[in-house]
């Protein structure tokens, strides 16, 4: 392509089926994102040896080793920085950023969340939502804000809650969907084609 491709961060803390599915679009040719750095609180992580799979440097920064979450959002944004980076998804990072992490990339961080928000905020949304007993679920791509699972939202795809499924079968059928909307939305928000309205996310397929 004839444009330079945007460096993004990933930080996870698990088994990164996301950062996976952002590490398959960023391999194709005409992704206008490229994965520079993969960073996790979790030293092991699935995630970290996906990313070490496919090429891609890794760090690791424990909560554990900082007096406090100011100091461990420092290291970690330093991290990232350091690689060049300009655009952060978060992919099953089990940590809050606070407002230093936000500072440091201008607000430009992502997150996904699996439930059709602002439905079901926080932990285990899926079992959450088949709890609750709703008949259709989601997931949501969203930019960071100070707040837990409260940014503007940028994508959602909805799934069914069919007959016969348990909190398990539900679980796949967002996570299927969350490997579909975030690649689209990271590519959308690294083509500067988020138009930020209040709450509301326009997407600009013009670009600029
Ligand atoms: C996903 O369901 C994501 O929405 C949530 O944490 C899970 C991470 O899964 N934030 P994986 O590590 O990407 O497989």
């Amino acid at each position: 392509m004839s444009q330079a491709r945007v460096p993004v961060g990933v930080l996870a803390s698990g088994s990164g089926t996301n950062l996976q599915a952002l590490l398959d679009a960023a391999a194709t040719d005409d992704f206008p994102a490229r994965i520079v750095v993969v960073g996790s609180d979790r030293p092991g992580a699935l995630a970290l040896q996906r990313a070490e799979g496919m090429g891609v440097p890794t760090f690791t920064v424990r909560r554990k080793g900082h007096a406090s979450r100011e100091d461990f959002d420092a290291a970690v944004a330093h991290q990232l920085l350091a690689h060049g980076v300009r655009w952060v998804c978060l992919a099953g990072y089990m940590r809050i950023v606070g407002p230093t992490f936000l500072d440091a990339f201008e607000g430009r961080v992502l997150n996904i969340h699996p439930s059709l928000l602002p439905a079901f905020p926080g932990l285990d949304a899926q079992r959450q939502a088949f709890e609750h007993g709703v008949k259709v679920a989601g997931c949501t791509v969203h930019l960071v804000d100070a707040g837990t699972d409260t940014g503007p939202i940028v994508a959602q795809e909805a799934v069914p809650v069919l007959d016969g499924d348990d909190a398990e079968a539900l679980r796949l059928r967002i996570l299927a969907a969350e490997h579909r909307i975030y690649p689209r939305a990271l590519a959308w928000a690294v083509a500067d084609k988020l138009r930020i309205e209040g709450r509301k996310v326009r997407i600009d397929e013009e670009g600029r």
